[in-house]
């Protein structure tokens, strides 16, 4: 711990690729900051999995990111977020971000009808934590929320633009379409990738909203406020570190098809032992 200062890295976590969308958010609007980002991807995916174990992995992973001496901890994962913050939020002595209320947070000013849709994994919208959180800050609002699984696998096979996509996206969101939301949460890492199909599906006049960016926003917020900021004087030979839990060479290729930086070394870990 006293190895940590404003130079540290900022420790990025998710069940595996996913969260590189909110990393991506954070090397957009945080260039000055480092990362060192673990995907557990011999464990994903986390969507369809209990709270106890999530809550489990988190803290294993924490403990990974800890030995790498990082100042602060975003959870990427939506699941994670909603499952596992605000115990791991009490049990750390490091600031942690999840992207959940930021998500809530931007949503919530972005209706002007009052009705949010909010689509994620099994785990996320059964927690109802995206619910609750808008309903917290506006008790009127009508929250519809919808599971949609089949879209994890869909980008993981890259199929982002692919008919099939377009027709499970149809299914998936016809109903919230004709309920008349005018504001929709991209409650999970792998949406903001489909992020022009379910635009095109849902169409013009409903705002897709980004947890990962405003997620982004508030790391930046928290971490000036803190005096933790990275002054940015500093050369490091890598940036950004990336650390897997399985298919290191995968990742490698799939963080190269999105993020905008060469990613040149991934590393397989056991994350078992932390
Ligand atoms: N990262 C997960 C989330 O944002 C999606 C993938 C998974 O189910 O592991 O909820």
């Amino acid at each position: 711990m006293d190895k940590v200062s404003a130079e540290s890295p900022i420790g990025v976590f998710d069940s595996g690729v996913g969260g590189l969308t909110v990393a991506r958010e954070i090397m957009r609007n945080l260039p000055a900051e480092h990362i060192v980002y673990f995907g557990d991807t011999a464990r994903l995916p986390y969507g369809s999995k209990s709270k106890e174990t999530i809550l489990m992995f988190s803290r294993q992973i924490i403990r990974f990111l800890q030995t790498q001496d990082v100042k602060a901890i975003v959870i990427a994962c939506n699941t994670a977020s909603a499952f596992a913050l605000d115990t791991i939020s009490q049990e750390v002595a490091l600031p942690v971000i999840g992207v959940v209320k930021p998500g809530a947070r931007v949503a919530a000013r972005a209706t002007h009808n009052g009705r949010i849709g909010v689509i994620g994994t099994e785990g996320t919208v059964g927690s109802h934590i995206y619910r609750d959180f808008i309903r917290k800050i506006d008790p009127q609002i009508t929250v519809i929320e919808r599971a949609c699984p089949l879209f994890v696998p869909l980008v993981e096979e890259r199929w982002i633009h692919d008919p099939i996509t377009r027709q499970v996206a149809e299914r998936y969101l016809d109903e919230m379409k004709s309920q008349g939301v005018d504001a929709l949460v991209l409650g999970c890492t792998h949406y903001p990738l489909l992020r022009s199909m379910i635009g095109e599906v849902m169409g013009e006049g409903v705002t897709l909203v980004n947890p990962a960016y405003e997620a982004a926003q508030e790391l930046k917020a928290m971490l000036y406020t803190n005096g933790l900021a990275n002054p940015g004087t500093d050369e490091k030979e890598f940036p950004y570190r990336f650390f897997v839990s399985d298919l290191a060479e995968n990742f490698k290729q799939f963080a190269n098809s999105i993020l905008p930086y060469d990613v040149e070394m991934t590393q397989k870990i056991d994350i078992e032992e932390y």
